[in-house]
This record gives structure tokens, sequence and C-alpha cells, in this order.
């Protein structure tokens, strides 16, 4: 059983998915505390109805990263919980080396497009404007870079003619909720094993 952090600033959808697969059994693990850098993420009120100790951080002066003070709170609570795993979930600050460090090949996020390709900001509506025919989603590991570290699991989805942004990205969504939780078990079952750029699933047990 892992013992999983969420850090959050809006929505929650993901991590809504994560704290539901835990609780039926598809994750081996438990989400043990929700962290957000915006007092009014709605995402907070979520996990505090489904019983989960969810908390506003202050993220310090810096705009789009976590530094600091602020990093320092944020690693003494994750530790506080004895947290194994950390899930980035629509979390929109960069981590920078200190946290890394402290959660080496521990820290997950979940991204909406099919990396490389559209990273950063509102990827839905650049794979949009672009113009492919397939778009998805990537959750990968934590690493200095924006959006760049080692990928775990993928899923594509069609773009059509008809979509707007919004369209796909509801059409993503739905593909984000099913793989974070997948990427989630295998973590916890110890499959996951980075090597340089790319990670390796290893096969499952008996069960
Ligand atoms: C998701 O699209 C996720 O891929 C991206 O931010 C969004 C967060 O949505 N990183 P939610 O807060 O999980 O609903």
């Amino acid at each position: 059983m892992i013992r999983i952090g969420i850090l959050v600033s809006g929505r929650g959808s993901n991590m809504e998915a994560i704290i539901d697969a835990c609780k039926e059994g598809r994750i081996d693990g438990e989400v043990v505390v929700v962290l957000s850098d915006r007092p009014d993420a709605p995402a907070l009120e979520k996990a505090k109805r489904k019983g989960i100790p969810a908390m506003y951080v202050p993220p310090g002066k810096k705009r789009y990263s976590l530094v600091g003070e602020a990093e320092e709170e944020y690693i003494r609570i994750l530790r506080e919980y004895r947290v194994d795993l950390v899930c980035l979930a629509g979390f929109m600050r960069i981590i920078k080396r200190r946290f890394l460090s402290e959660f080496e090949g521990r820290i997950m996020n979940i991204h909406p497009s099919l990396l490389p390709s559209f990273p950063g900001l509102e990827a839905q509506r650049q794979a949009w404007e672009y113009g492919v025919r397939f778009s998805g989603c990537t959750v990968h590991f934590v690493d200095e870079t924006v959006d760049g570290g080692p990928i775990i699991l993928q899923a594509v989805v069609p773009v059509f003619d008809d979509d707007t942004p919004e369209s796909l990205a509801e059409r993503i969504l739905k593909e984000e909720h099913r793989i974070y939780p997948e990427a989630i078990q295998l973590f916890a079952e110890g499959r996951l094993r980075i090597e340089g750029r790319k990670v390796k699933i290893l096969p499952g047990g008996e069960g």
C-alpha cells in the first residue's frame, strides 16, 4: 500500500479519479494528503468531502515555480504524511531541484497532449490549432524540464473536424482519468524502472 500526496491548483478531476481508484482497489494505495497553491481551488473542497486532509499552502512570491521557504514547507508536509509518491494533478508550478532530489523518481505528472508535442499551457488548444489528427495525454515522471520527464503511459484520442478546443479537452480528460490511476498502480506494484530517458514497465507478478 503506497501513500500518495497530490498537488493541485484547480478543478481536481484527476485528483478525484485517483482518490476513487484507491477507494475501489484499482490502486493499491491511499491518498493521504492534498496540497494546493491556491486557496480557492475547487479541488480542496472535493478532497475534504471525500475525507482526505486537504490544505492551501502558500506558494511564495515566485509566480511559476516552487522555491525557497514555500518549497521547504511543501516538502515538510509531504514528509510529515510519509508520502511515497507525489502526484501533480493540474498543479501550475514548476518543481525545482531541491524538491526533485527529495522525492527522486517519485513524482508524476499528467499532461493533456502526446508529449513531446505541445508541452506547456493550453496543450489541447495548441494541438487543435496545429491541426493534428490525433492527440491524447501523457503520464510522466517529473524532472527539471517542463513536461519533459520520462514517459510512463500515453493514450491517444482522435481529433475531429468539428471539434473545438473544449470538446477535444473533454475527450482527452476521459483518458487522463483512466491512465493516471493505471500508471500509479504500476508504480505501486514496483513495476516502473527509469532507465535514462525511458521508463521500462516490468512484467506483473502472480497477483
Ligand atoms: C488536466 O488536463 C491535466 O492534464 C493538466 O491540468 C488539467 C487539470 O485538470 N495538467 P483537473 O484539475 O485534474 O481537473
